[in-house]
């Protein structure tokens, strides 16, 4: 039998990528967007995220092997939070029963380099607990200061989600049940959420002073694809909680030896 994956935010960009890439190598996908996909849902919402996992359980059958957690927003905005953490983070644990059938589990969701940016301690904090309305009303008032006018959101976000899997992944919930729970934290990956700030090449140039990508500058889609398919594939066995840069050196360069 093929192997079943589920990716959330499959109608584009990184999504779209991955699902084209696993279905050329034989894989049967589970899309979820908000539209043009298999599981047509919104994860801004909790009725969004019940549904999404009814109706996953119900196209699969009740067993999946691998979950890619990737749907994202990079707008000023509390849709934001509602999204790239409590979708991604319903989306695992709503998700992770629908593993326990398969031969070789998965899971995967998709970070950023961002998490290396400036961003609102406070919203972080709120984020930990999944605390959702309190993050909410946070990133609303985030989003009204002149200062930053919402751009530490997205930031803030994608430092939760990197958070969230080096908590998660060695419990028992999904190491213990032999589940790999690793992340991906891209650069700048040429899809529609960027493609406004990477339209010209002085923006280009000028956001690559901030995202500094020394080996190969922007990446395409599939590049990211790639490194989700092996995490989430039967080879990997081993790595648990690792927020794995695919950045064109971006990491290396901003944090350095802080690492260690
Ligand atoms: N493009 C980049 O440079 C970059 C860099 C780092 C991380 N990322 C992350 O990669 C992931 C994919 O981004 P992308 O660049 O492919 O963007 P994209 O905009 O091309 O695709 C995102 C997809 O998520 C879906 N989505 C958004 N809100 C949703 C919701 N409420 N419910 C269901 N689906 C929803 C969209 O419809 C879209 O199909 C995101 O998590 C993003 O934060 C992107």
């Amino acid at each position: 039998m093929p192997r079943a994956s589920v990716i959330t935010g499959s109608a584009s960009g990184i999504g779209k990528a991955t699902k084209e890439l696993l279905e050329q190598r034989g894989e049967r996908v589970i899309g979820v967007d908000l539209h043009d996909a298999e599981v047509v849902a919104d994860l801004s919402t909790a009725e969004g995220r019940t549904g999404v996992v009814d109706a996953v359980r119900k196209v699969s059958g009740g067993r999946i092997d691998a979950i890619y957690a990737n749907a994202g927003l990079a707008l000023p905005d509390p849709a934001t939070v509602a999204v790239n953490f409590f979708g991604t983070v319903a989306t695992l644990e709503g998700l992770r029963p629908l593993l326990q059938g398969s031969e070789a589990p998965r899971a995967v969701l998709v970070s950023s380099m961002a998490a290396l940016m400036a961003s609102d301690d406070e919203l972080v904090a709120l984020l930990a607990p999944g605390d959702e309305q309190p993050a909410l009303a946070r990133a609303g008032v985030l989003a009204k200061e002149p200062a930053t006018t919402g751009r530490l959101i997205y930031a803030s976000t994608k430092l939760a989600l990197s958070r969230w899997v080096r908590r998660q992944a060695a419990t028992a919930e999904w190491a213990g049940a032999g589940i790999p729970l690793n992340a991906v934290s891209p650069g700048v990956i040429a899809t529609p959420m960027t493609a406004d700030l990477i339209a010209t090449e002085e923006e280009r140039e000028s956001l690559l002073k901030v995202v500094p990508m020394p080996l190969n500058g922007i990446a395409e889609p599939i590049v990211v694809a790639r490194l989700l398919a092996w995490l989430n594939s039967v080879e990997n066995t081993h790595l648990c909680g690792q927020i794995v840069y695919v950045d064109g050196g971006s990491d290396a360069v901003l944090r350095g030896d802080s690492v260690w």
